[in-house]
C-alpha cells in the first residue's frame, strides 16, 4: 500500500479475506460504498462495498488522493470533483445530496457526500458514499410493477361494479327482484372489495414509510382473541370450528391494541378462509418469558415449504387464493404490525397438518419504540 498515512481502517478489503472484528460491524459490512479522504485528500478508507461498486480493489486506492482514484464526472462528462472542489469551496458546506455520477468506463452510481470540518472549517475528513445505480433501477422497477399491480386490482371490481350498473340502468325491467338483488349484491361485495383493497394500501405504504403511529396500552391478549373469535361466530361461522388456549401467566403486555386485533384478525380470517377444519389459537409466554407468542393454526393443506418466505410478500396469493376474493396484502400488512412491535411472524406446517402461523411480540413499555 503505497500510503505515507497509515490506514485508520486498514484494508479489509475482500482480497484480504479477513471478516468483522469480534466487536461486530465494521466499513465492510455496510451494503453502501464508503471512501474516506483525510486531511491531505489521501484515501483513509474504501469499504469492500466500494471496492465492488467501483471495481478497484482496496489496496490499491488506500493512501491515494481519492480524486485519482474515483475519477467521477457527470452526465455532461464534467469532472465532478472540479465542479464540487471539496477542499477549497465553501467552508460552510457539510454536504452534498445524493446524484448520479459516472466512473470512467461507464457505470453509474448514485453519490451523497459529507464533510467533517476542523474548529477551523477546513476539511478534516470528506466521506463520500457510493450506491450502486443498478439497486436504485430495481426499486423503480419493483414500484412500477407495484402500479401496476395495484391498477389491476382495482380494476377487475370496477369493471364488474360497471357492468352490471350499465346493464340495469339499460334494461332495468327486463329482470325481476331476485336477478336485480343478485346484480346489486355483487356490485356491494365489489365495492366492499375496492374499499379494502385502498385501506390495505394505505396501511402497506404507511408500513414502507415506516410511518405506523403505536398506541401503545396494557393489552389482555387473550381477551383480544376472544373478541375476534366472537366476531366471526357473530358473522356466521360455527363456534365449533375455534379452539382457544391460554398457557401460562404473560407479563403485563403493552401493545397496540388496534394492530393487535388486525393481526389477529388477518390470522383468523386466513385460517377460516385459506385453510379448514379447525382454527386452533394459543396465547402463550414467548421463550424468554419477556412477552407473549400467539399461534394460530388450521387443519387445512397449509402452507408449502417453498412458499414460506413468500407468504408474506405483498399480492403473493397461493393456488386459489385470487379465487376466494383476498388481495395478497394480508400477510404483509401483519408481518409488518408485528415487526412494528419489535416482534417476528413466522409460517410452518402444523403437527396435523395445515398452516401454523406463529408471532411473538415483546412486552412493551408505555413509550416503547421497537
Ligand atoms: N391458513 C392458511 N392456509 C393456507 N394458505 C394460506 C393460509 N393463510 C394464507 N394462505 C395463503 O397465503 C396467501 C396470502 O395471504 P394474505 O396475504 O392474507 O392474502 P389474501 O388472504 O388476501 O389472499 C393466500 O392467498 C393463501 O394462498
Ligand atoms: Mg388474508
Amino acid at each position: 500500500m503505497g500510503g505515507e498515512e497509515s490506514p485508520l481502517v486498514a484494508a479489509r478489503g475482500p482480497e484480504t479475506g479477513s471478516g468483522p472484528g469480534p466487536e461486530g460491524s465494521g466499513p465492510d459490512d455496510l451494503p453502501d460504498g464508503l471512501m474516506v479522504a483525510g486531511r491531505d485528500a489521501r484515501v483513509v478508507v474504501f469499504n469492500a462495498a466500494a471496492a465492488r461498486i467501483t471495481g478497484i480493489p482496496a489496496g490499491s486506492a488506500l493512501g491515494r488522493d481519492f480524486r485519482d482514484v474515483l475519477p467521477l464526472h457527470d452526465a455532461e462528462g464534467r469532472d465532478w470533483w472540479k465542479c464540487l472542489a471539496p477542499y477549497d469551496g465553501l467552508s460552510t458546506r457539510t454536504r452534498h445530496p445524493e446524484r448520479v455520477l459516472f466512473l470512467p468506463g461507464g457505470t453509474e452510481v448514485l453519490v451523497t457526500a459529507a464533510y467533517r470540518r476542523d474548529a477551523d472549517r477546513r476539511v478534516e475528513r470528506f466521506t463520500v458514499c457510493l450506491r450502486d445505480a443498478l439497486h436504485r433501477a430495481r426499486q423503480e422497477r419493483d414500484r412500477a410493477d407495484l402500479v401496476s399491480t395495484v391498477a389491476h386490482e382495482l380494476r377487475s371490481p370496477l369493471t364488474s361494479v360497471k357492468g352490471f350498473t350499465a346493464t340495469l340502468l339499460a334494461k332495468w325491467h327486463r329482470f325481476n327482484d331476485d336477478q336485480k338483488r343478485v346484480m346489486l349484491e355483487t356490485v356491494n361485495a365489489d365495492a366492499d372489495r375496492v374499499t379494502r383493497l385502498i385501506t390495505e394500501l394505505l396501511d402497506v405504504s404507511r408500513i414502507e414509510a415506516g410511518r405506523l403511529e403505536m398506541r401503545r396500552q396494557v393489552v389482555d391478549l387473550p381477551e383480544e382473541v376472544r373478541k375476534v373469535i366472537a366476531g366471526r361466530v357473530a358473522a356466521g361461522e360455527p363456534e365449533d370450528r375455534f379452539r382457544f388456549e391460554t398457557r401460562g401467566e404473560l407479563p403485563e403486555m403493552w401493545l397496540d391494541p388496534d394492530k393487535m386485533d388486525q393481526i389477529l384478525g388477518n390470522l383468523v380470517e386466513n385460517a377460516v378462509r385459506h385453510g379448514a377444519g379447525t382454527v386452533t389459537i394459543v396465547v402463550e409466554p414467548d421463550a424468554h418469558k419477556e412477552g407473549a407468542a400467539v399461534s394460530v393454526r388450521d387443519e387445512g393443506e397449509g402452507i408449502p415449504p417453498e412458499a414460506a418466505q413468500r407468504v408474506f410478500r405483498q399480492f403473493w396469493r397461493g393456488p386459489g387464493g385470487s379465487r376466494r376474493g383476498g388481495t395478497g396484502l394480508g400477510l404483509y400488512i401483519v408481518k409488518g404490525l408485528v415487526e412494528a412491535h419489535g416482534g417476528v411472524i413466522t409460517v410452518r406446517r402444523a403437527p396435523g397438518g395445515g398452516a401454523e402461523f406463529r408471532f411473538t411480540v415483546p412486552a412493551g413499555a408505555p413509550n416503547y419504540a421497537g
